[in-house]
Parts: structure tokens; C-alpha cells; sequence
């Protein structure tokens, strides 16, 4: 009996000495291991007659719960002390300025910006928003809108082609947005009024030209459609789009093979060290071609140019970014640079609307 109450006695001691957790698991395995002392007593009762048993057997499982319970309060003091410890050493200083929120410092690219821009101010004249995919066949990149094959105006688009397929025919990257009018005229009735905003494609590439670029196309077709309206709808959108009362246009004779006649339009600009500002100087830059879309067209998509005609413009989207932002390089459009893109993106919630102004 005094064999057990001295090794409480022992143990007990042993755990208030451990100084850490490698020194009280020590205790634990002397104690109650495999070979603990304990783990030996408990051995014995086995062998003991019935008497003892029921005397030493209790006595021996007390042992081992009170050691067992010492053990674990041992083991939070140490965890107590610890997180103490740590809680003394750290400390939270509270007047740092506070990180700011991803959606705080998340920019959208000036593109994605201009197209919710042009894209509310069309909107509001009642136009919907119409989209094909990139890759595109030739048929309706070009041929549908009447470029017949191999017509030197298809050279004027640098195409990126697929190699050709087992018939011959060969897919491309669209040169223009113009193929989703004919996709457009394919799969709806007039009376048709769409923007059609996108990527184009084309191999050249110098400080005002990439190989991918966006345009946005529009397209309206109707009964009484006339120049008269397309002018009107162009002056209205560049006065809301570059956000004055008062825009000076240009408009040139052109040629184009899916509009007759075709026109040219630029917009009165200053150039200033390399910058182009838009509304005033002497200066013209040209930011889109437009017309009324060709009988043969208009044909091929199922209409009847006696009963319907229309109008259309394909304008660079890149390039008027750049007049109404200030933008000196193209190139950087598409560097990601994240320096560039905080200087000129823009903020994620701020949508541009017309009533509460288009942009900050
Ligand atoms: N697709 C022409 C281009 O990329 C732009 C264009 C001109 C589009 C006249 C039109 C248009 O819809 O009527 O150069």
C-alpha cells in the first residue's frame, strides 16, 4: 500500500518538475509506458488471490487517473504559458493604415472601360449587343460581304490563316468585326439595330498597330434607314462618348466592298508632343469607316435590298481609347503592366452610366 502512495508521491513530483513537454512525456512513458511502473503494478493484479485484488485494484486505478490527470494539467499549463508568452511578445498596432480590399486596388483595362462606355451610350439609343466568335470563315469574313475571291481588297486585311482543312478551305482570325453583321442579318429579322464589340486580328505590328486589336462594329437595318440617320447616330455618340456639348466630324468618300457609298470619318484633334487631344486644334484623326450596307449584302444574308436598306461603321475601339484617355502607345495596351494598368485603369464599381456620367 505505502509502495503505491510513494510512487504517487514520485510521480506527482516528477511532473511539477518537467520543464517542457519532452521532459513531461519522459514522466508519462516512465509512468504509464509500456514498461511504466504503473503499467507493471497494473501487470500484477492478475496474479494476485481475489482478496487483494479487490483492495490493490482500485488503489492501483486511482493511481493511474490521478497521474493521468496530472499529466494533462501539466500539459496546459505549458500551452497557457506559451500562448502568454506569445501574447506579451506580439502586439497589434492599431494606427498602421489599413490594407486596402482587392476591389480597392483591382483596375479594369481602359478596353474594358471604352466598351462599357460606348456600350451604355448605344444602349440608349436602343441598340442591343451582338457577338461572333474570333476564329471565323472566310465566307463570312470576306465573301458574304461581297470581297469576291481573290479580290485585291482581301490583301488590304494582313489574315491570319488556319492551315487549310482536307477540302481545301481554310478558317482565320476575323480581320473586322463586319462578319457578325452577316451572322447577325442570318439569325434575325429587321428591323436590326446592334454593337457589335470584339477582337480583331491582323499581321501588323508597329507603335500604332498590334496584331490583335478591338473594333466595334454597328449595324442597323431597316425599312427607311439613310446616311441621315447613321451621321446623326455618329455625332451623337462621339459628343456623349468624348463628353462634350460640340464635336467637329469629317466626312470623306471611301471604298469599301460591303457599303455603297462608303465614307470615312474624322474627328478634329491636337496633337500636342506626341499626345492627341481631342476636341480642338487643326489637326484630323480618322476613327472609323461607315456606309450603307451593299444590295449584294444584304443579298447574301437573305435580304431584300428593294424592301430593306441599312447602314454600318467599324470603328477602333484601341484608338479612341487612346484620344479620349490621353494614351500616348498602343503597345502598352497589352504589356501588363500593372504599373500602367493603376496609372490608367479604372475602378471596378464605378460603372459608367450616362446619367451618372460615363467616366470618373
Ligand atoms: N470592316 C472595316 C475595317 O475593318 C471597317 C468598316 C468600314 C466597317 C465600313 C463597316 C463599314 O461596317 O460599313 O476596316
Amino acid at each position: 500500500m505505502t509502495d503505491t502512495v510513494q510512487l504517487e508521491q514520485t510521480i506527482l513530483a516528477e511532473i511539477a518538475g518537467a520543464s517542457d513537454d519532452t521532459a513531461l512525456e519522459g514522466v508519462r512513458v516512465a509512468a504509464l509506458g509500456k514498461n511504466g511502473s504503473i503499467t507493471a503494478l497494473l501487470k500484477t493484479l492478475g496474479t494476485l488471490p481475489p482478496d487483494e485484488r479487490k483492495t490493490q485494484g482500485p488503489l492501483i486505478n486511482g493511481l493511474k487517473d490521478r497521474v493521468n490527470a496530472a499529466l494533462v494539467a501539466r500539459r496546459d499549463a505549458f500551452k497557457n504559458a506559451a500562448l502568454e508568452a506569445r501574447l506579451n511578445t506580439e502586439s497589434v498596432d492599431v494606427t498602421l493604415p489599413v490594407r486596402e480590399a482587392p476591389a480597392e486596388i483591382g483596375r479594369l483595362h481602359p478596353i474594358t472601360q471604352v466598351v462599357d462606355e460606348l456600350t451604355a451610350i448605344f444602349a440608349d439609343m436602343g441598340f442591343a449587343v451582338a457577338e461572333g466568335p474570333d476564329i471565323e470563315t472566310d465566307d463570312y469574313n470576306f465573301t458574304k460581304l461581297n470581297f469576291p475571291e481573290n479580290h485585291p481588297a482581301r490583301e488590304m486585311h494582313d489574315t491570319f490563316f488556319f492551315n487549310p482543312k482536307p477540302d481545301g478551305s481554310r478558317l482565320l482570325l476575323r480581320t473586322h468585326t463586319s462578319p457578325v453583321q452577316v451572322r447577325t442579318m442570318l439569325s434575325r429579322k429587321p428591323p436590326i439595330r446592334v454593337i457589335i464589340p470584339g477582337r480583331t486580328y491582323r499581321s501588323d505590328s508597329d507603335q500604332t498597330h498590334t496584331p490583335m486589336f478591338h473594333q466595334v462594329e454597328g449595324l442597323v437595318v431597316d425599312k427607311g434607314s439613310h446616311l441621315g440617320h447613321l451621321k446623326w447616330i455618329l455625332e451623337e455618340f462621339c459628343k456623349a462618348f468624348f463628353e462634350v456639348d460640340r464635336v467637329k466630324m469629317r466626312f470623306r468618300p471611301s471604298f469599301f466592298p460591303f457599303t455603297e457609298p462608303s465614307l470615312e470619318v474624322d474627328i478634329q484633334c491636337r496633337r500636342d508632343k506626341g499626345e492627341i487631344r481631342f476636341g480642338d486644334g487643326d489637326d484630323w484623326l480618322e476613327i472609323l469607316g461607315c456606309g450603307m450596307v451593299h444590295p449584294n449584302v444584304l443579298r447574301n444574308c437573305g435580304l431584300d435590298p428593294d424592301e430593306y436598306q441599312g447602314f454600318a461603321w467599324g470603328m477602333g475601339i484601341d484608338r479612341i481609347a487612346m484620344l479620349k484617355y490621353g494614351m500616348p502607345d498602343l503597345r502598352a495596351f497589352f504589356d501588363a503592366d500593372v504599373r500602367w494598368l493603376s496609372h490608367y485603369g479604372f475602378r471596378p464599381l464605378d460603372f459608367p452610366t450616362l446619367a451618372g456620367g460615363l467616366s470618373p
